[in-house]
């Protein structure tokens, strides 16, 4: 198919914008070109990806400031990932003075381009919300599967670099999950087993993107209740009980393969409306037991020396549930609630933080703990209730998993070890 620019589309490649905008249409239109896109698309907002400086290392910031310098500036509200490190609490978790001074750099730079440093993995629990059917351009994987799944916004899972692009000139390509075609399901899968709590839907997650690879899941099978549809439509997802639930299974399905849109019969805005979502050969599959997920995700050490809850990054619910669940205890490891800024801040006035902090164990703004130096610190195995982060905690950070509910979680938190139980 032939990729077709508007006039103001080729004055941007032909540099009339300047270089800056010349190097981000470069990148888009060059995107359009190999995918087969017929047109580019206006974007309603940019989430970028790629904010670690250990992830970026010095090549990847001079790429950032050399755009920066070129005059490269964000077009549309565009919303940072996690850095590597609290950018304001870093030194009592533990990191080097070296690896935060070239962090702040990193900030800085997208900074300079008019990016918003929020650093988190939920901007939609942060005021970048994008609406239904609205054409968006992010790179985060577990928030493109839930602004594609739960919020039912488009957007392909762009790198970086490519979201930077279309931050820089307002413009996406035409394809894949922009599309009605690309959106429709690949997989038919049917859930045979209990899921009702948030790391079920994690250890489902986790099976799933195993199953369906790139695809698109359609997951039949699910007895959810208490989602109000009489609500606006996404309003009915984002503020249901469930919403906490669904990150976790986008951030899994993201992680043990490259899942960017699930549907839920009847639940998620797509399998509620569309009667022409499954594809004619779609692949079926069953789970009738959570079972392989845990086995894959529980190392057999039993000490636990961290515990990270809010992967990705906590709501202020997740916050209050752990609040309330250290209430009264003394931790033995260290426990790392990772979350928003935003979120952190209502949670200090909230109390939640000083809850947490009295017990022994951190809120952790801006940060990840698979982005981060985790060689800079003294732990060795980890629990946590994402899916995502036991999956990464060994090849990202050199973490032994644990994978179970937060009460386990907290459970480990103060007695230093494992129960062992993970179901
Ligand atoms: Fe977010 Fe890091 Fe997990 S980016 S989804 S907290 S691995």
């Amino acid at each position: 198919m032939m990729l077709t620019l508007t006039d103001t589309e080729k004055s941007m490649l032909a540099g009339k914008q300047g270089r800056a905008v010349q190097r981000a249409m470069e990148i888009v239109e060059t995107l359009g070109r190999v995918y087969g896109a017929s047109r580019l698309l206006p974007v309603e907002s940019v989430q970028v990806a790629g904010v670690s400086y250990r992830n970026l290392g010095e090549a990847g910031l001079s790429f950032i400031q050399d755009w920066a310098s070129e005059g490269a500036r964000v077009c549309v509200p565009t919303t940072l990932n996690p850095a590597g490190m609290d950018m304001r609490d870093w030194q009592r978790m533990g990191f080097s003075a070296a690896f935060a001074s070239r962090q702040q750099a990193t900030i800085e730079a997208y900074v300079s381009m008019g990016i918003q440093p929020t650093c988190t993995c939920t901007p939609y629990l942060v005021g970048n919300l994008p609406g239904l059917g609205e054409h968006i351009a992010w790179s985060e994987s577990s928030a493109v599967a839930f602004a594609n799944s739960v919020l039912g916004a488009r957007t392909n899972r762009e790198g970086g670099p490519s979201a930077l692009a279309s931050a820089v000139c307002g413009r996406t390509a035409d394809y894949g999950l922009h599309t009605d075609a690309g959106r429709r399901a690949t997989h038919l899968v049917e859930v045979r087993c209990p899921v009702h709590e948030p790391h079920e839907f994690a250890a489902l997650g986790y099976i799933v993107g195993k199953l369906a690879g790139n695809g698109v899941p359609y997951v039949k099978g699910l007895e959810l209740s208490g989602i109000d549809f009489s609500e606006e439509g996404r309003s009915a997802l984002v503020d249901s009980i469930y919403a906490d639930s669904f990150k976790l299974l986008g951030a899994a399905l993201a992680s043990s393969g490259a899942v960017a849109l699930y549907h839920l019969q009847g639940i998620t805005p797509e399998a509620r409306e569309r009667k022409d979502l499954l594809l004619d050969k779609v692949i079926k599959v069953t789970v009738d037991s959570l079972e392989p997920a845990y086995a894959a995700l529980n190392a057999s050490e039993q000490v636990i020396d961290l515990v990270v809850i809010g992967c990705p990054h906590a709501s202020l619910q997740e916050l209050r549930a752990v609040a309330d669940a250290v209430e009264g205890q003394t931790l033995s490891a260290m426990l790392w609630v990772t979350t928003s800024r935003q979120v952190k801040d209502r949670s200090v006035e909230l109390g939640y933080v000083e809850a947490i902090e009295r017990a022994g164990g951190m809120v952790v703004a801006d940060g990840c703990v698979v982005v981060a130096p985790m060689s800079e610190l003294n732990y060795h195995s980890l629990a946590t209730n994402s899916a995502k982060m036991a999956a990464y905690a060994l090849p990202h950070s050199g973490l032994l998993p644990h994978l179970g509910s937060l009460q386990q979680c907290i459970e480990a938190a103060v007695s230093g070890r494992w129960s062992g139980c993970n179901r």
